[in-house]
């Protein structure tokens, strides 16, 4: 089978427009203040009402950027329902690499490869297990509607953008079973409550969650203090990596929306208010002057150790047989997907967390020392690959939606 990954990505949304890694630009200080450099901020002396208006600080979650999670329901019962429910899947970066045709009774879907995400995702990895949570919420959907999906994986061979055919027939609606939680589900990046475990029973029913149909989906969980270091700490490094690779800090930085009208025009990315800062340090993060690139650069790593990495009640690992096949990686996706909404159900809050693979890739793509694909290799069992990685626990705080492109964006005509 042609891999979707063979070649690297030529696009990756609002590339920089040279070379190099841009100056600490506004867009850069937020992106990283959002993962936890708030601490480091300095107030400024400049109209901070007037930018805190232009930003956006009032006004979270509004506006037509939000409208997805509003209108899902408007088409319910139908291919186009099913649809609106797929945008609203986790997905990497929120760059919805996703486009959908739609018919009668079938919806084909296929990568949007101009929506790649560079250096982050070299071999699409990210790409196919974020396909794959939508083609999820899309089924989940269906069956709630009285539209049954017999679900194609990758149907032809010679055109590996086209990840997955769903047919579908009219039956009987399905008990709700996870749909309700389809808008309910946002990733958590806040601080979780120290010392508050997730039950084991819980975590056994997440991992069940990947088996049964999925099958060669497992999840391998860390939820003790020794292995919730070990991956934790691999995880720093991780992240230090990512942020001293120019071509993969730049990336990051290309999927940050920084203020208010940037949300409502571009409707995809990550946002300040998703960051998990509180209120007041997100309403400070949107108007406050740029930091020194060092600062900020060691402020984001501190925080992510600190409020993200500290706070895991238990770290899981989305293995499969082999990560490089992109219907395992689709198949990992729907468990993943599954997974979270199971969470969101039970009060459980989920951040997804890949510093670990997007190093590991990346060292496959420049052909360096595999200091991370080995680490990797010793968290799993033998004869499983990594495919994604993520934390739980408990969330002080509701996490926030972030913005989606209109169906008529992802569905063409
Ligand atoms: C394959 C995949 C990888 C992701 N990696 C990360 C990550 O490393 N860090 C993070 O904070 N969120 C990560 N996310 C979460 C996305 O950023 C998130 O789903 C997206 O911004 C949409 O937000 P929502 O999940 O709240 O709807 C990932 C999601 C997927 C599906």
């Amino acid at each position: 089978m042609t891999p979707i990954a063979e070649r690297p990505p030529e696009n990756t949304g609002t590339p920089a427009t040279d070379g190099s890694r841009p100056p600490v630009t506004r867009r850069a200080l937020l992106r990283r203040a959002g993962l936890g450099a708030a601490a480091v901020l300095v107030v400024g002396t400049g109209a901070i009402g007037y930018r805190a208006y232009d930003n956006g600080v009032f006004s979270a979650g509004t506006g037509m950027a939000y409208d997805p999670w509003r209108s899902w329901q408007d088409h319910r019962g139908t291919p186009l329902g099913m649809v609106a429910a797929a945008i609203l899947a986790a997905n990497a970066h929120n760059a919805q690499a996703w486009i959908f045709r739609v018919s009668d009774l079938r919806i084909d879907l296929y990568a949007d490869r101009s929506r790649g995400t560079g250096a982050l995702d070299p071999f699409r990895r990210e790409m196919l297990v974020s396909l794959g949570c939508a083609i999820e919420n899309c089924v989940i959907a269906g069956e709630e509607g009285g539209l049954q999906s017999t679900v194609t994986l990758r149907p032809d061979d010679a055109r590996p953008l086209h990840v997955a055919r769903l047919d579908l027939r009219r039956a009987a609606a399905a008990t709700p079973g996870l749909y309700a939680q389809i808008p309910e589900r946002h990733s958590s990046r806040d601080a979780f409550e120290v010392g508050r475990a997730v039950p084991a029973g819980a975590l056994r029913s997440m991992a069940a969650l990947g088996e049964g149909d999925l099958d060669e989906v497992r999840v391998v969980w860390f939820a003790d203090d020794a292995g919730r270091r070990r991956v934790g700490d691999l995880m720093a490094a991780a992240t230090e990596a990512v942020v001293a690779d120019r071509d993969q800090a730049r990336e990051n930085d290309v999927w940050f929306r920084q203020d208010w009208d940037e949300v409502q025009r571009l409707r995809d990315g990550l946002t300040i208010d998703a960051s998990g800062l509180s209120d007041l340090v997100a309403a400070l993060a949107k108007v406050l002057p740029a930091q020194s690139d060092a600062s900020l650069d060691a402020a984001w790593v501190t925080g992510m150790r600190e409020r993200q990495i500290g706070t895991a009640a238990a770290f899981g690992i989305v293995t499969v047989p082999d990560a490089g096949d992109d219907i395992q990686r689709l198949r990992g996706g729907r468990a993943l997907q599954r997974i979270h909404l199971w969470a969101t159900r039970e009060g459980i809050a989920l951040q997804h967390m890949n510093q670990l693979t997007e190093r590991a890739d990346r060292e496959r793509e420049l052909g360096i020392a595999p200091r991370f694909t080995d680490a990797l290799r010793t968290l799993v069992p033998a004869g499983r690959e990594a495919l994604v990685a993520f934390r739980v626990g408990y969330a002080k705080d509701a996490p926030v939606a972030s913005p989606r492109r209109a169906l008529e964006s992802v569905v063409p005509a």
